[in-house]
């Protein structure tokens, strides 16, 4: 596999090209350097105190791999893999297995090669659920549950669900055979339960919160049982730690794009779209919506003041979305930063035949290639937000490759880290995403959750009048 390096360019976010009003001075980023310097002396800090665990993920012990690759061997026979998790459970096995296996590789036993069909149902929507388990051959399905507080309502209810089910085809005492359980080493009840059933249990580090646990067991067993190079996936990461591994913001992409995100922010450029120009990556930036909302959405600052801060992500795609939400980019409000990916090559080159020479409309087409198409649609959308004074910049991939998407996530990850520390927040907690969590165990009866219950019930009732 070529090892070749994914770049960030962000000419089109300063004021020389996009002119003063919207476009961010050359200058402001040597004037952040200092900051920048101290920043990465506290990320630094934080990691030798343990407490920045997906900066660890790239190098994890040979000894982890080796036993996710072992699992694969072992478990013959089966078609299906499902994974039971949500959020940051779920989201990473979607954004890899789009990103790095064929498009419908589920339908194609050929582009399968011998591994594993994958399924996510990610939400708790009956209809969805119920048609897959009715779909499923379950004798030759193995179900991974991912949760890290081992007690996610959502997760849980799929577990139980699935579980019956399962029991009913191949009974009781073949349940292992079909579940493997992906939780904290220390706590929660799915790993109570995994001891109880005798299900192979894989840990999520304690220091690894759900939404940078993309590159830990929670990403990694999903994307092997489908045929993905965990390893190249890894060393695509490590090379981007190490690519970041410098305070410098002109040579450090996570940085800079950190910084850049947050001086537009501070000027009113509070959306962040992630448009990416190949369908491959669109649930990548569907995984990027959720690292970069959950980690810095956030009411109080590191100072315990309400800051009520955060960008807001978007994800969009490329060339489909230019003819829906271009529009509102090139002409709406000036409150947006574009983030295109770009792929300079793809692993198909599908020419356009030349057919109908004759109509004046078509006949231009002819002989050029999709490949032509969706890169030039991307320049031309590029292009045409610069000349509108957008703020706009492009990650560019040499190829999609397990690599270039380990390169990706990591400088991802450590973007948000590095936005964190600007905008003076957590970005590693969600107290926000608790507070939903904690009103639906109540209502559903969990015991510690009475007064959530209470709360719940005696909220303000709804006028009818305005229920129309
Ligand atoms: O990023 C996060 O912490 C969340 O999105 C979690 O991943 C999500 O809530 C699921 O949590 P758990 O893995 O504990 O079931």
């Amino acid at each position: 596999m070529k090892e070749k390096e994914i770049k960030l360019d962000v000419n089109n976010m300063f004021a020389d090209v996009i002119g003063k009003e919207h476009g961010i001075p050359k200058d402001e980023i040597d004037d952040y350097q200092d900051t920048a310097n101290k920043i990465h002396e506290k990320i630094k800090k934080d990691r030798a105190k343990g407490k920045m665990g997906f900066m660890e993920l790239p190098a994890q012990s040979e000894e982890l791999i080796s036993e996710i690759e072992e699992e694969v061997e072992k478990r013959e026979g089966y078609e299906n893999f499902v994974v039971i998790g949500i959020g940051g459970s779920a989201l990473g096995n979607i954004a890899l297995q789009t990103a790095l296996n064929k498009p419908y590789y589920n339908l194609d036993s050929k582009k399968r090669n011998g591994n594993l069909k994958l399924f996510v149902p990610d939400n708790v929507d009956p209809v969805r659920l119920k048609s897959l388990l009715d779909s499923l051959d379950l004798e030759k399905t193995l179900f991974n549950v991912i949760t890290k507080s081992g007690s996610t309502a959502e997760t849980m209810s799929q577990f139980l669900i699935a579980r019956e089910a399962v029991a009913k085809v191949v009974g009781e005492d073949n349940l292992s055979e079909h579940f493997i359980a992906t939780t904290s080493k220390d706590s929660g009840y799915l790993k109570i339960i995994a001891e109880r059933e005798n299900f192979k249990t894989f840990y999520i580090p304690e220091s690894v919160g759900g939404r940078f646990s993309v590159l830990s067991p929670v990403g990694l067993i999903s994307a092997a049982f489908c045929g993905i190079n965990i390893r190249e996936l890894l060393k695509g990461a490590a090379a981007m730690a190490e690519r970041a591994s410098t305070a410098n913001l002109r040579e450090n992409p996570a940085y800079l794009n950190a910084l850049l995100h947050y001086l537009a922010y501070n000027q009113g450029k509070t959306i962040s779209v992630m448009m990416p120009y190949t369908h491959q990556l669109k649930d990548m930036a569907d995984w990027y919506r959720q690292l970069w909302a959950e980690s810095l959405g956030k009411e109080l600052n590191r100072d315990k003041e309400v800051v009520n801060v955060g960008p807001t992500p978007a994800k969009s795609l490329g060339a489909t979305d230019q003819h829906s939400q271009a529009q509102l980019y090139m002409e709406g409000p000036y409150d947006k930063i574009i983030t295109f990916i770009e792929v300079e090559n793809f692993d198909e080159e599908v020419e356009i035949p030349k057919i109908y020479e004759d109509i004046e409309g078509v006949n231009y087409l002819g002989g050029h290639s999709l490949n032509e198409l969706i890169q030039t649609e991307k320049k031309a959308t590029e292009l045409a937000l610069t000349k509108r004074n957008r703020l706009n910049q492009s990650i560019i991939l040499p190829e999609v490759n397990e690599h270039t998407i380990g390169q990706l996530i990591y400088m991802l990850e450590l973007q948000t880290a590095f936005a964190g520390e600007l905008f003076n927040i957590n970005a590693f907690n969600q107290p926000g995403v608790e507070l939903g969590k904690n009103y639906t165990y109540g209502v559903l009866g969990r015991k510690g959750y009475g007064e959530m219950k209470k709360e719940y019930n005696t909220r303000a009732k709804k006028d009818n009048n305005w229920i129309i």
